[in-house]
């Protein structure tokens, strides 16, 4: 029985219930994913996964993401098909898969292997690398989402600039790299201006500006700034963002890397027809799977996504977690899991 490496979200039991996570990187048997492989039909040898902010707070023990233990971690799984039961892959295909469960309710991707829905694989555009389209992941694939959400709203161009905010981590770097790549004029919101404008700007952005200027308390409705907004990290910034919507513009939420908050009011949507969107990458359907990775196929910048990426063991994945929650990553950092 051949046996693999993984991190593993185990949670304290006693009588008086339960104590708090904490993650390990152990060497697990064949059959130790079994528990919860009924319907996944396809196993994956996993060759690079990643840490998005989901995996740092489950590397760390954080509430909030797993959701049954213990669990290997790890909403992305890029890698190579070893068997399937069913009809759409064959071994040997190259194929990602981001979130649809993993490293929340079934066992994830920091790991040697994965047993998923085949379903929800995507093959790998033949023009990139397993490990560039791990450094896409589940970052690339919910700013890409978010794209298309303010694309198909009727935002173009020439309406105006799009905000993109938690602009130096993963999901937004690679979303000031695509809207600006789509013709947009992106304002990148930072925490980290006096380091990261120079990587911003050469991302595409055309302005950065201080999340200070977004993160305080604001009037319910603020000068009219942006034609779209792409935001990761919640409220109050989100709200702000909301308050400087121009008329008919959208804000498409994804993350909350500062809250999972909203207390805004309903002004902005009644007065100027705002449109909130919300971005969804763990539920998206095979069909929006394949039509978001085709625009990444096309749209995504090979070069800048390297410079945008560093590399780790897998055996290190925890200590980029705690860093990713320190805020102290830019961009994306890629798990080779062969290492
Ligand atoms: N909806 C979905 O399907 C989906 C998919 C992927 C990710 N997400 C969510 O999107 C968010 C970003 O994910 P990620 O993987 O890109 O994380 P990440 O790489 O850690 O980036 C998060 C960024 O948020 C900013 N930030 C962190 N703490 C902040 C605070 N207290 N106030 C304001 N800004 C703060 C920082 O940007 P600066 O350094 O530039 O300030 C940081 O780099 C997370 O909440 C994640 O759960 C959602």
């Amino acid at each position: 029985m051949q046996s693999f490496p993984a991190w593993v979200v185990r949670r304290s039991e006693s009588e008086h219930g339960h104590g708090p996570a904490s993650a390990a990187f152990e060497t697990l048997d064949a059959d130790a994913l079994d528990d919860l492989s009924g319907d996944l039909d396809t196993v994956v040898r996993v060759e690079y996964s990643s840490v998005n902010y989901k995996d740092a707070l489950a590397l760390t023990g954080r509430p909030g993401v797993v959701r049954r233990w213990p669990l290997v971690p790890g909403v992305d799984a890029t890698g190579v098909v070893l068997e399937t039961s069913g009809s759409t892959w064959c071994p040997g295909d190259v194929v990602t898969l981001n979130g649809a469960g993993l490293g929340e309710n079934l066992h994830g991707g920091l790991a040697g292997r994965a047993h998923v829905d085949g379903s929800r694989l995507v093959r790998i555009p033949s023009t990139m690398s397993a490990r560039q389209a791990a450094a896409l992941g589940t970052a690339g694939f919910t700013a890409m989402l978010a794209v298309l959400a303010i694309e198909r709203h009727g935002v173009a161009p020439e309406d105006g600039p799009v905000l993109v905010t938690g602009a130096a981590g993963g999901l937004g770097s690679i979303a000031v790299a695509l809207l600006s790549r789509a013709g947009f004029e992106v304002t990148a919101s930072t925490g980290r201006v006096s380091t990261q404008s120079a990587f911003l700007t050469d991302l595409g952005a055309t302005a950065v500006i201080d999340r200070g200027e977004l993160s305080g308390p604001g009037t319910p409705m603020q000068a009219q700034r942006w034609a779209a907004v792409v935001d990761a990290v919640g409220e109050p910034t989100l709200v702000n963002a909301v308050a400087q919507l121009r008329q008919g513009g959208i804000a498409a939420a994804c993350g909350l890397a500062q809250s999972a908050e909203y207390v805004g009011t309903v002004l902005p949507y009644i007065l100027r027809g705002v449109t909130l969107a919300g971005i969804n990458s763990v539920e998206a359907t095979p069909d929006e799977r394949v039509a978001a990775w085709l625009r990444l196929e096309r749209d995504a910048d090979l070069a800048l996504l390297d410079g945008l990426t560093a590399v780790a063991p897998l055996a290190a994945a925890r200590e980029v977690a705690e860093r990713v929650l320190a805020g102290d990553v830019r961009g994306r950092t890629v798990i080779e899991t062969g290492r």
